[in-house]
């Protein structure tokens, strides 16, 4: 058990869903956490933790798919910290009931920013913080959806394309970050209960982050962006 991985953690799209529920695990752990949200002033979640852990959570303002936004955030955080241990691409996005013949090139190009570019460019801009965490790790937040082995029907496509893509996005990442000691881990959560999975789901946002960072923990060597169910197991490519 590494716990050490947690120290200093940044965790993207903090302010519901599964994100709220890493912030708020990493916390637990004792760690300090940068949180990324697109409206720090209308985060009440994450404002009521940042009272009740003085100086160890930092609510920061962050849209993935702006260039500007990112840069400016990784400022931030460099200011804040010396090293990252811990990087969880959380933010993503669905588009629901799209149909062959009436897809959206916006709705597609929007998704591709959000899910695939920007994981890939906050590493970038973060990857000399990274180089100083200790134990570092990425952990991108993809979706078993991205299996290209697995498509058995076109639904969800925009998604489907975006996480594929991540999952790759990984494996690059990978070869450019563990040759100094940075491992890449690409993990679905399951189907969880969120806003995005929805109330029939099984998995309660609980259960799943917990499960993903016992990965980051217990996952042996440097991970070269395997693509693996929340409980370490491979997922087809
Ligand atoms: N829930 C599931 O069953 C499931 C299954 C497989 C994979 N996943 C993946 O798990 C991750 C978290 O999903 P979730 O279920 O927690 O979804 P969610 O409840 O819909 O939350 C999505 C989060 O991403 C943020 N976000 C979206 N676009 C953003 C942008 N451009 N800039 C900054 N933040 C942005 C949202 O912020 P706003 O509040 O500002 O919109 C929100 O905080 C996603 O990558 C998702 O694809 C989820």
């Amino acid at each position: 058990m590494h716990k050490t991985s947690s120290h200093r953690a940044l965790v993207t799209g903090a302010n519901r869903g599964l994100g709220l529920e890493f912030v708020r695990q990493l916390l637990a752990r004792g760690g300090r956490v940068v949180a990324g949200c697109r409206s720090p002033a209308g985060a009440d979640a994450l404002q009521s933790l940042a009272a009740a852990h003085p100086g160890r959570l930092h609510v920061l303002t962050l849209s993935v798919d702006s260039d500007a936004s990112r840069l400016a955030f990784a400022r931030e955080v460099a200011d804040l910290f010396e090293g990252l241990d811990l990087l969880v691409n959380n933010a993503g996005m669905l588009a629901s009931r799209e149909q062959f013949g009436e897809l959206d090139g916006q709705v597609l190009e929007k998704t591709l920013a959000t899910n695939t570019v920007a994981p890939l460019m906050l590493v970038q801009a973060l990857a000399p913080l990274l180089q100083r965490g200790a134990r570092p790790r990425v952990l991108n937040i993809s979706s078993a959806l991205g299996s290209i082995a697995r498509a058995d029907g076109f639904y969800t496509p925009t998604y489907r394309i975006s996480k594929a893509g991540l999952n790759m996005a990984g494996v690059m990442m990978a070869h450019a970050l563990n040759p100094s000691g940075i491992g890449v881990i690409t993990a679905s959560p399951g189907w969880v209960k969120t806003d995005m999975g929805g109330g029939d789901a099984p998995l309660s946002p609980d259960e799943s982050v917990a499960s993903l960072l016992r990965l980051v923990d217990e996952l042996p060597g440097v991970p070269a962006g395997e693509f693996l169910d929340r409980t370490g197991e491979p997922l087809p490519w």
